[in-house]
């Protein structure tokens, strides 16, 4: 029977483990399931008699994608699919996919979270500042950023964004003012919510020279990637710059030496939470469930990320 293996070291809720159960055994396929392992080797040992593989942030190595002696696809159920090694699995013939969209509005919720938690001094009973009338900067207007600069104008918040892959007009559309460079997004917001991807070219992109630009009462949150920040000038800004806050929902390498210095200024969560909903769960679950099942039984690429 055609079994579909489902890794996820940080599980989905069980409701969204139902649904995809659901939509699986209602194919006629075999759900296999892995959670919460702690050894990759577990993984490379599960893919090994499966067609079918979901992941979340798990790490669809190149180990992992020649162990899958019958592996036909690969989805990541969620945005960002740096955790698959598309060359390997384009080797293999192998589709990769993620389900672009289903997680995003909780991605965005946690992003505005986010701001009013560091305008608002870590709800510590301090006096604030608000975010109605500031100027937020979306870097990159994909899913997530569409969705932030949607909530942020219910806060009244002046919203601009950067996204060199999106027609002018449609961010316009959406009542965004564009700019023209990223510099101008950054020497422009006081915050910037960052929606970049991190491939070879936007790792460590978020530099001193960009960063420094911010007006005063800077706040960057960083719900994206941690790779995109340049570590050496977050720590130079958050040095330099006594109004200067980073809030990230992915804790840098250097997070140790930031946590007792800028208390206040920097914050991370203990472990990624962006995605971490039953709503976002079910939708990207399920979605990547049925993308599976479109593919192996219709052909269906759609959302095909290793073209
Ligand atoms: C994504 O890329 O979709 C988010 O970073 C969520 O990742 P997660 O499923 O590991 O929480």
């Amino acid at each position: 029977m055609t079994k579909i293996l489902v890794a996820t070291e940080k599980p989905f809720a069980a409701v969204a483990v139902d649904g995809i159960k659901k939509t699986i055994t209602e194919a006629g396929f075999e759900l296999v399931l892995l959670e919460k392992y702690t050894n990759p080797n577990d993984l490379v040992k599960a893919v090994a008699e499966v067609d079918a593989l979901i992941i979340r942030s798990d790490k669809a190595t190149k180990e992992v994608i020649e162990a899958g002696r019958n592996l036909k696809i690969i989805v990541r159920a969620g945005a960002g699919y740096d955790n698959i090694d598309l060359n390997a699995a384009t080797a293999k013939g192998i589709v990769a996919m993620n389900t672009p969209g289903q997680n995003s509005n909780a991605v965005a919720e946690l992003a505005m979270g986010m701001m009013v938690f560091m305008a608002r001094g870590n709800f510590k009973g301090v006096s604030g500042s608000e975010l109605k009338n500031k100027k937020l900067g979306i870097h990159a207007y994909g899913w997530v950023g569409k969705m932030v600069a949607n909530i942020a104008k219910g806060f009244g918040m002046q919203v601009y964004a950067f996204d060199p892959f999106v027609e002018k007009s449609v961010i316009e559309k959406d009542g965004v003012n564009v700019v023209s460079s990223v510099e101008e997004l950054y020497s422009t917001c006081q915050y910037i919510s960052l929606h970049i991807p991190a491939n070879e070219k936007t790792k460590k992109s978020i530099n001193f020279d960009l960063i420094s630009k911010m007006p005063k009462g800077a706040t960057i949150v960083n719900t994206a990637r941690k790779e995109v920040i340049c570590e050496d000038s977050l720590k130079k800004m958050l040095a330099e710059r006594p109004d200067f806050k980073y809030i990230s929902d992915i804790a840098p390498d250097c997070h140790a030496d930031l946590v007792s210095t800028y208390d206040g200024r920097y914050y991370s969560t203990p472990k990624k939470q962006g995605a971490e909903t039953s709503e976002a769960n079910i939708n990207a679950g399920i979605a990547a469930a049925k993308q599976i099942v479109n593919f192996l039984k219709n052909g269906d690429r759609t959302y095909q990320v290793n073209k």
